[in-house]
């Protein structure tokens, strides 16, 4: 009997003649990219076997494949959260389908809370290494298929192709290290002092578990985040949702840009 991946990838290729090397993992401050994409296939994830549908707001549930900026390319919009009590394997299954699908190359986006001075709103971050601070690895339970090595998890070509894109299309582009935490409530200041202490320049929510299953996989990763609030205690305002949905959607239009220089690149 085929298994739901198989299954899954299955849905996907019939959907579509196009088998696009590049896959992208669309965060909060990234959906607009949609809008860009030229001769779009949608899947939504309710269409494929043993794929959750995402549930929080801001968050649809559906690959796209198309052209972006002159390349092919999965798009995966709408992420699965591990704080909306989804399991890793829930959270990190489109991974397992866009590399079955073929993909080799995954560009995962997030928004994020700034950590670092220099990281101001607005701002976009390459992620250059992570902390994963989420309580679980999405891969326990599969040591025996091996241990997976991270000593480079995001590749450096990849993120050379970001900071050349960014520079093209006159988006200043910072770099930094990415700490996921579980959520779902905000860290409290203290706790940003700790992961600043830590080496942490970004926090939110995601990507690590992506990042983990995509270098299993054998995938080229790459890691974007926008900063959408100061850290909790470096601004005087409290965080909120709706306060990084707002700034997420101001960032759309550069985002799109930038992600579609990015494909042309990659
Ligand atoms: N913390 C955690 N997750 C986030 C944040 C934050 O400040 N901003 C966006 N996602």
């Amino acid at each position: 009997m085929q298994s739901d991946l198989q299954n899954a990838t299955e849905v996907l290729c019939a959907s579509t003649p196009l088998r696009p090397r590049l896959g992208i993992v669309l965060g909060s401050a990234f959906g607009q990219v949609i809008d860009e994409v030229a001769d779009a296939t949608e899947v939504g994830f309710a269409e494929l076997p043993g794929c959750t549908v995402p549930g929080v707001d801001g968050h649809a549930g559906q690959f796209v494949i198309g052209c972006l900026g002159g390349a092919d390319v999965l798009l995966q919009a709408g992420r699965l959260h591990y704080y909306e009590g989804h399991s890793m394997d829930q959270v990190t299954f489109p991974i397992r389908i866009m590399a079955e699908f073929g993909v080799g190359q995954v560009l995962l986006t997030n928004a994020a809370g700034g950590i670092a001075e220099d990281l101001a709103v607005g701002d976009f971050m390459r992620i250059t290494d992570h902390i994963n601070l989420m309580g679980v690895n999405p891969l326990r339970g599969e040591a025996a298929a091996g241990f997976v090595d991270m000593s480079a998890a995001y590749s450096g070509p990849l993120g050379q192709a970001l900071a050349q894109a960014a520079a093209d299309c006159g988006v200043a582009l910072k770099s930094g290290v990415f700490a996921a935490v579980p959520g779902p409530s905000y860290e409290t200041p203290a706790e940003i002092r700790a992961l600043a202490t830590l080496g942490a320049d970004a926090v939110a929510m995601s990507t690590a578990p992506e990042a983990i299953v995509a270098r299993q996989l054998g995938l080229d990763v790459a890691g974007l985040s926008c900063i959408t609030n100061a850290a909790a205690g470096l601004a005087k305002s409290p965080i909120t949702h709706e306060e990084v949905l707002q700034q997420a959607h101001q960032a759309g239009e550069q985002a799109a840009r930038l992600l579609g220089h990015f494909c042309e690149l990659a």
